[in-house]
């Protein structure tokens, strides 16, 4: 997620789940190439599994930073047809793409032909008010066509005009059902479902009918949940995680970072902030965490900060009235 998302948070993420695949934000393609790939593909090997999504609409550049990408151990290559924000539909991709069955083929076509990875699709249900199953049938048919296996569909239309990309992800109505005819109608196509998902319920009930789900905004606020998921929806031995030795487990890791690349550690904190979410004193956790004053500290002085503000108000509660 753009402006969300970094390695620093796929490796507190991977701290939480072994399983899970893990996405990078959208990196345009010109930046991988133009930009300094280094800058824009860093990775640590313990992210793994992770897959780079790209934005573009070159099929010859995209290619070129799917390659890069490939050689710089992402495990898969996905391409944004979902983006509905301004700056991106004026450089005619992300969601706009969806109108150009023809050119996203291209691009799948074209990247596939660069990299023995998987080349997936990420994108919305429709564009605009038009809410006809066929727009989106045709597109994933046509892109199917040149060699696409995985769609994950974000349940919802992109509404290209009059309202915000925040907006986007909250007005436009989602419609479930659709992923669920597109698996009817290509059922040895790879169907996940994305959008609203924030419950096991809720993920349970999409699991039934589809190949996956795509988790956004609730595994980034709560990331906790993540905790859960090797064993619920991986078939893995549930593991004793503590939100205390992950937390010890990113300091190691802001420090490795700092002395590394000079990362400060507020970089990283950043996002665990919501590692404590719903518990007693994580308000006060959390302000420490986010206490930019304190940012010449080293990251273990902090943690303990943070513990002490934390517990001063479980005493707080454990003294009788
Ligand atoms: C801050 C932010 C940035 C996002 N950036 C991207 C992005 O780079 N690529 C992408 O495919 N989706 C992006 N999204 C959309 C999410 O991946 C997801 O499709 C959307 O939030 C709906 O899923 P959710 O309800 O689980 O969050 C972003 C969402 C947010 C909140």
């Amino acid at each position: 997620m753009l402006d969300w998302t970094d390695r620093h948070c796929r490796y507190f993420h991977r701290l939480l789940s072994r399983h899970a695949l893990l996405y990078t934000e959208m990196v345009n393609a010109g930046a991988v190439l133009h930009g300094g790939t280094e800058r824009h593909l860093r990775r640590n090997e313990e992210e793994d599994p992770v897959a780079l999504q790209l934005g573009g609409c070159e099929p010859t550049a995209l290619a070129l930073a799917a390659r890069q990408g490939e050689a710089w151990g992402y495990q898969e290559i996905n391409l944004n047809c979902g983006c509905p924000s301004e700056r991106v539909q004026r450089g005619a991709f992300g969601a706009s793409l969806m109108k150009e069955p023809q050119l996203v083929a291209d691009c799948v076509k074209a990247m596939r032909d660069a990299v023995q990875v998987p080349v997936t699709v990420k994108h919305r249900i429709g564009i605009g008010r038009d809410e006809s199953y066929d727009f989106v049938r045709d597109f994933v048919g046509q892109v199917a066509d040149a060699g696409c296996e995985v769609f994950i569909v974000h349940a919802r239309n992109a509404w290209l005009e009059g309202i915000s990309p925040k907006q986007n992800r909250e007005i436009p109505p989602l419609r479930y059902e659709v992923v669920h005819r597109l698996k009817a109608d290509f059922p040895a196509l790879t169907f996940a479902l994305n959008g609203g998902l924030a419950s096991d319920d809720a993920v349970t009930a999409q699991l039934a009918g589809l190949d996956g789900v795509m988790i956004g905004r609730e595994a980034y606020h709560n990331p906790w949940w993540l905790a859960r998921w090797d064993a619920l929806y991986f078939g893995a031995a549930p593991q004793a995680l503590e939100r205390e030795a992950i937390e010890e487990a990113m300091v190691d890791y802001m420090a490795r970072e700092q002395t590394r690349y000079g990362t400060p550690w507020p970089s990283v904190a950043r996002h665990m902030l919501g590692l404590r979410h719903g518990l007693r004193g994580a308000r006060l956790w959390r302000q420490v965490w986010s206490d930019h004053h304190l940012k010449e500290w080293p990251a273990h002085a902090v943690m303990v900060r943070a513990r002490a503000a934390q517990n001063a108000v479980q005493d707080r509660a454990d003294q009788p009235a």
